[in-house]
């Protein structure tokens, strides 16, 4: 699938599946290779592995070229870019059974992933860095829908933080995210395509890109964290 302007491909896996593979197939570099040997816990290294060649393979699927030549660095903010091609973004993320990858010819690009089982203080943590209409909504939902509604708030502004290259921090309370029917993303950054989708597997996947015409979501075939998107939403 070439990689065209304007468009974005997004690329889920289940880690556990995936980090093996990508090291068997030589998807990443002896550097990584090595790094990967390093990490004693099989969960970390699988994630890790999973990571670099997801990203790898997809760079390869959008641009040509075999996975471990593809030149990556990692800007000092952790941001990582593909060197040599800077019309291309890149953005990665992992959380427990999920790896996902998003790689665009698009002028900033973020993805995030949350498991939507986690409970944190969502009201505590919305009352004190959200927009005070996103704690309005909150404060109207039913206790078990709190933590959803919260994490999938916080997983478009995670997305928009990495765009941005400067993490969540700074876009907590500002731009305004809402939920809408069949939970759209609905708010945002001006220019900004926001999708949320959520998996089958049990996360929030959210994407947010500047400039986008098309955003593509799949499964990698074959490392499935069951991710076929039960409900979705595009900006
Ligand atoms: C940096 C940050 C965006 C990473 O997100 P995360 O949800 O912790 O972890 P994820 O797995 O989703 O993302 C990790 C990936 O983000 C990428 N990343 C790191 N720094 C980044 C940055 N500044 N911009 C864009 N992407 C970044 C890296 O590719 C990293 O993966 P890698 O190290 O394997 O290459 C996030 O830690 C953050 O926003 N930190 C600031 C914390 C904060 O402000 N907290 C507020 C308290 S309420």
């Amino acid at each position: 699938m070439e990689l065209a302007p304007g468009h974005v491909l997004v690329r889920t896996a289940a880690p556990d599946v995936l980090g093996p593979r990508a090291l068997a197939h030589g998807w990443l570099t002896l550097d990584e290779e090595r790094r990967a040997e390093r990490i004693r816990h099989a969960r970390g290294r699988h994630a890790f592995a999973a990571a670099r060649g997801l990203l790898r393979s997809l760079l390869a699927e959008g641009l040509g070229g075999e996975p471990a030549a593809i030149p990556l660095s990692v800007e000092e903010s952790g941001r990582p870019f593909l060197d040599g091609d800077g019309d291309v973004r890149i953005s990665v993320t992992h959380t427990e059974g999920l790896v996902a990858c998003a790689v665009g010819r698009v002028s900033a690009l973020g993805v995030d992933a949350e498991r939507q089982d986690r409970r944190p203080r969502s009201l505590a943590l919305a009352r004190r860095y959200f927009a005070p209409a996103e704690v309005r909504a909150l404060e109207s939902l039913p206790e078990d829908g709190v933590h959803r509604h919260f994490l999938a708030l916080w997983t478009c502004k995670e997305a928009l933080g990495k765009a941005l290259g400067q993490g969540v921090g700074p876009v907590l309370g500002n731009p305004v995210f809402a939920l809408g029917p069949g939970d759209r993303v609905e708010g945002g950054a001006p220019e900004y395509r926001h999708e949320l989708h959520a998996l089958a597997s049990g996360h929030w996947l959210a994407i947010a890109a500047r400039g986008a015409q098309s955003v593509v979501l799949a499964a990698f075939e074959g490392a499935s964290a069951e991710p076929s998107s039960d409900r979705s939403a595009g900006g």
